[in-house]
């Protein structure tokens, strides 16, 4: 599902680019592979990217899509990508990590026909010796041009980590963008040796005036997709009475336009119910990071059942400042009730779902020139 919601949500948010002032990006590592050595471009939130070229271990071919594409790849860096006709396993080796320092990094692959063979690889990707993924595209029809995207919650453990490219025998490895961007250490926890994959960073709600959906609105660049459920969900109203730069936050950094907005149940006497089945698996826990804030100047009290059995006991969303409450459970179903005391219904302004997967080895155990 992620998958899905993801690259469709993120080429039409692309459509309503915004370019805003720069801010800090200290320790964002941004790559835009196959653009040529000395390259310096930015995308629409204006983040510098580089060439790949002080990176890559073993060369590799840079390629670029098909013009046809450029339009539907509306990021520039998507343009161009690297591919690995040669030898099963290619390495990227990025330096200047702080050691023991928490990442997300994404990675996006748009195919975009550039070999003209108009069919799709499926090729892993690893971190160190450790597989991450597999890499696939899915159908034509529901992925035109093929795009595809990973991001994953990690703790680089030396000053540099090694991102590789695997040929199993179907197709030639290609990768476009390469992004790293610094977490704060005590946010989104897994445990020992555990790294988070994402399934989702969702806002729930409608979008607030022309938010970009990452960076700089999201000071950790996540990308965020709105969603409602018809029906059942109603968004709560009069959130454009707030000031802007008035909230405060907490360690996850959320946009103020996801924030802003929050969803409660379409008819005010029924619990809130959120009831996710994601199409791919990635694990056996899910782990989800809900966030909180009251929006209107009133309050309200819920207590949170997760599978129907109670999690947490009277919930009062913090007026103009976030709560941020996890759950680890082994299915998405969560349901929100107001207290007898509460005149409200229960809200949820963003909820993030994440996989686990536990790395065996040190992601960066293998010697360089292994690769
Ligand atoms: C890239 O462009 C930016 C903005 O134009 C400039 O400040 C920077 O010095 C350039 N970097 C290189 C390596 O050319
Ligand atoms: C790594 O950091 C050094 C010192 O801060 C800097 O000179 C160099 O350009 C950086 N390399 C990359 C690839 O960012
Ligand atoms: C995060 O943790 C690592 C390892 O404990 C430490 O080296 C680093 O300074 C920490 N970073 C921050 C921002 O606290
Ligand atoms: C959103 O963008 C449009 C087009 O650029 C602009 O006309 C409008 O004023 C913007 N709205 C806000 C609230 O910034
Ligand atoms: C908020 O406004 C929208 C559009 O006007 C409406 O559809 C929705 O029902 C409202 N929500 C509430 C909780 O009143
Ligand atoms: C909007 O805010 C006012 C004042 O805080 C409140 O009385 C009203 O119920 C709010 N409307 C909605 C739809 O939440
Ligand atoms: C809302 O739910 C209550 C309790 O289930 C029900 O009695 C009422 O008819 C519902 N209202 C609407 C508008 O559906
Ligand atoms: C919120 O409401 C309380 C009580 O009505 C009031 O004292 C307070 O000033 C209000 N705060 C804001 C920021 O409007
Ligand atoms: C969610 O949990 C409730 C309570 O245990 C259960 O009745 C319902 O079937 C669950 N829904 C799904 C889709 O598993």
């Amino acid at each position: 599902m992620w998958r899905t919601i993801l690259n469709v949500a993120f080429l039409a948010f692309l459509v309503h680019a915004v370019v805003l002032q720069a801010r800090d990006q200290s320790g964002f590592i941004s790559i835009d592979c196959g653009a040529p050595a000395m390259s310096n471009s930015t995308d629409w939130t204006d983040i510098q990217y580089v060439s790949d070229v002080g990176f890559i271990i073993s060369s590799g071919v840079p390629k670029s899509v098909k013009s046809d594409f450029t339009t539907l790849f509306k990021q520039q860096q998507l343009w161009t990508l690297r591919n690995f006709p040669k030898g099963r396993r290619n390495c990227y080796k990025i330096n200047n990590i702080t050691m023991g320092s928490k990442y997300l990094i994404r990675l996006e692959f748009s195919y975009g026909n550039y070999d003209g063979l108009n069919t799709f690889p499926v090729f892993d990707v690893y971190l160190g010796v450790n597989k991450w993924d597999t890499v696939s595209f899915g159908a034509a029809n529901s992925n035109p041009g093929g795009y595809s995207i990973r991001e994953i919650i990690h703790i680089v453990s030396q000053e540099y980590i090694n991102i590789c490219l695997v040929n199993t025998g179907l197709g030639t490895p290609f990768i476009s963008i390469i992004d790293l961007r610094p977490l704060k250490n005590d946010t989104y926890s897994a445990p020992p040796g555990g790294s988070l994959v994402t399934y989702y960073h969702v806002n729930l709600g409608y979008p607030y005036n022309n938010y970009s959906n990452r960076y700089e609105d999201d000071p950790y660049d996540r990308s965020w997709i709105y969603y409602i459920q018809q029906g059942e969900w109603v968004q709560l109203n009069n959130s454009s009475t707030i000031t802007a730069g008035t909230f405060s936050q907490n360690d996850y950094q959320l946009p103020e336009a996801v924030m802003r907005t929050a969803i409660t149940p379409a008819n005010a006497s029924d619990p809130l119910k959120i009831n996710w089945r994601p199409q791919v698996t990635i694990s056996d826990e899910y782990y989800i990071y809900m966030h909180f804030m009251e929006v209107n100047n009133q309050t309200r009290e819920f207590n949170i059942f997760v599978d129907g059995k109670p999690f947490y006991e009277n919930l009062v969303p913090p007026y103009l400042s976030t709560k941020t409450i996890t759950v680890v459970s082994n299915a998405i179903n969560i349901s929100f009730h107001k207290t007898s005391r509460s005149t409200l219904p229960p809200i949820i302004n963003a909820i993030e779902v994440y996989g686990l997967i536990q790395f065996y080895q040190s992601d960066t155990f293998q010697a360089d020139g292994i690769c």
